[in-house]
C-alpha cells in the first residue's frame, strides 16, 4: 500500500466507515428503492449505525416515531419531536420517506385504550389523528402505511371478540366503527394530503393463504368504491424456514392488483427456536444468505418494475433488530452484524440487487 492509499484506508477507519472489496452500497446497484427502519436515538448517538443507514440506504422508515402513541399523547395534545428527526434526516440527505403507521392496534397510547365514546367519537378520533399528522407531514412523505395488520391470519378482520384474551390484540378501530374503519382512515389520509401514496401493510401474507385472500379482496372493494390506495406492503417478517412457494405465491397475487408493491419489513431470522444456545454457524448463514437472494430474485420476477415501491428492512444491524427483544433470544435477521459489518448475506442480496 502506498503512503497516499494507507491514509485514506486509515480515514476511513477513523470515520467509522466498512472498509470492504465492495465498494458500492445497496443504494447504488439496487434498481429500486433499499431502505431501512431507523429510530432517532441510534441515528443521533450510533456512528456505525448513522454511516450504514447513510450510505447504504435510499429509503428511510421510522421505526417507532411516527406510530400513534409516540405523535399523540394525549387526546388534545400532538408531540412531531421524534417523527420530526426522523423525516428531517431523511428529507436533508434526500432519501424517500415512508411513514408507518397511522392506525395500529398495537400503538394506542393509554388513554386511546382508556377512551369511551360513541361510534361518532371513535371516527372524530380517528380523523383528528391522521389529519393532523398529515397536515404536520404534508409535502415530507412520500408514502404513508394507513392501516396496518387489520387481518388475522384466518383472513377474519382483527376484532376484540375473536381474540379477546390477548389484550394487545383488540381492534378498538374495527369494535367500534365496524370494518368501514378502514376505508375511512384512506378517505381522511386522502383528504389531508392528496400527493401522498397510501399503503395498506401487514405480514404473515406469504404463509397464510387466507389473510392474502382477505387483504386482496379489501382492495377490490376499495377499487369498486373509489375509496384511494395506492400501495400494498408485505411485511415480510421471515425466517430461514419460511417455504419459497409461499413468498413467490403471494407476490403473484399482490401483484396483480396493480398496486405499487413494498417489502416494507424484510428480516430473515435464524433462530427459528428461540434457543438461547444457538450459534450462527456457516451452515445457517448460508441459509439464511440464499433467503435474502431469492427474496429479491423473486421480487424482481414477480413485480412489475413499475410496481416495485422498494425493499425495506426492519432495523440496520443484528444489534438492534426488534426480533431479540420481542423473542428475547438471540438472533441475526438483518444484513449487518452487530459492529455495523457487512455480512455473508448482505453479498447475497446485494449481488442479487445488481444482476
Ligand atoms: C415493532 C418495533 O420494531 C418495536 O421496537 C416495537 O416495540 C414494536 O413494534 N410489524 C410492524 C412494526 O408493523 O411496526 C413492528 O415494529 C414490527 C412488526
Amino acid at each position: 500500500m502506498n503512503c497516499f492509499k494507507s491514509s485514506l484506508f486509515s480515514l476511513f477507519l477513523l470515520a467509522g466507515f466498512t472498509v470492504s472489496a465492495q465498494e458500492k452500497t445497496l443504494q447504488m446497484v439496487a434498481p429500486f428503492k433499499v431502505g431501512c427502519a431507523i429510530n432517532p436515538f441510534l441515528l443521533n448517538n450510533n456512528k456505525g449505525y448513522k454511516a450504514v443507514v447513510s450510505n447504504e440506504f435510499n429509503s428511510i422508515t421510522a421505526e417507532n416515531a411516527l406510530k400513534f402513541y409516540s405523535l399523540h399523547p394525549k387526546r388534545d395534545e400532538f408531540n412531531f419531536a421524534m417523527g420530526d428527526t426522523v423525516v428531517n434526516y431523511a428529507l436533508a440527505n434526500k432519501k424517500r420517506m415512508h411513514g408507518h403507521c397511522l392506525v395500529w392496534h398495537e400503538s394506542a397510547p393509554k388513554w386511546l385504550n382508556e377512551f369511551v365514546g360513541d361510534s361518532a367519537s371513535w371516527d372524530n378520533i380517528l380523523k383528528t389523528h391522521i389529519q393532523t399528522v398529515l397536515q404536520h407531514y404534508k409535502g415530507k412523505m412520500t408514502s404513508w402505511d394507513v392501516v396496518n395488520e387489520a387481518f388475522f391470519d384466518d383472513g377474519n378482520f382483527r376484532t376484540e371478540k375473536t381474540n379477546g384474551t390477548n389484550k394487545s390484540n383488540k381492534t378498538y378501530w374495527y369494535n367500534h366503527l365496524g370494518a368501514d374503519y378502514i376505508a375511512h382512515a384512506f378517505q381522511y389520509a386522502h383528504e389531508a394530503d392528496p400527493s401522498t401514496l397510501l399503503f395498506y401493510n401487514d405480514y404473515n401474507q406469504e404463509n397464510s393463504p387466507a389473510k392474502l385472500k382477505a387483504i386482496i379482496a379489501m382492495v377490490t372493494d376499495f377499487k369498486q368504491r373509489g375509496i384511494p390506495i395506492h400501495g400494498l406492503g408485505l411485511q415480510m417478517h421471515i425466517s430461514i424456514n419460511t417455504k419459497n412457494e409461499g413468498i413467490i405465491t403471494a407476490l403473484k397475487e399482490v401483484a396483480k392488483t396493480g398496486l405499487l408493491i413494498h417489502i416494507s419489513e424484510l428480516d430473515i431470522s435464524v433462530n427459528t427456536h428461540h434457543d438461547s444456545t444457538l450459534v450462527y454457524n456457516d451452515s445457517l448463514k448460508a441459509l439464511q444468505s440464499e433467503k435474502f437472494a431469492f427474496v429479491v430474485e423473486q421480487y424482481r420476477k414477480w413485480i412489475p418494475k413499475k410496481q416495485q415501491y422498494g425493499i425495506t428492512c426492519w432495523n440496520v444491524s443484528d444489534a438492534d433488530s426488534w426480533l431479540v427483544k420481542w423473542h428475547k433470544s438471540n438472533d441475526w435477521p438483518l444484513l449487518f452484524d452487530k459492529n455495523y459489518q457487512r455480512k455473508e448475506c448482505y453479498t447475497a442480496f446485494y449481488n442479487s440487487l445488481k444482476k
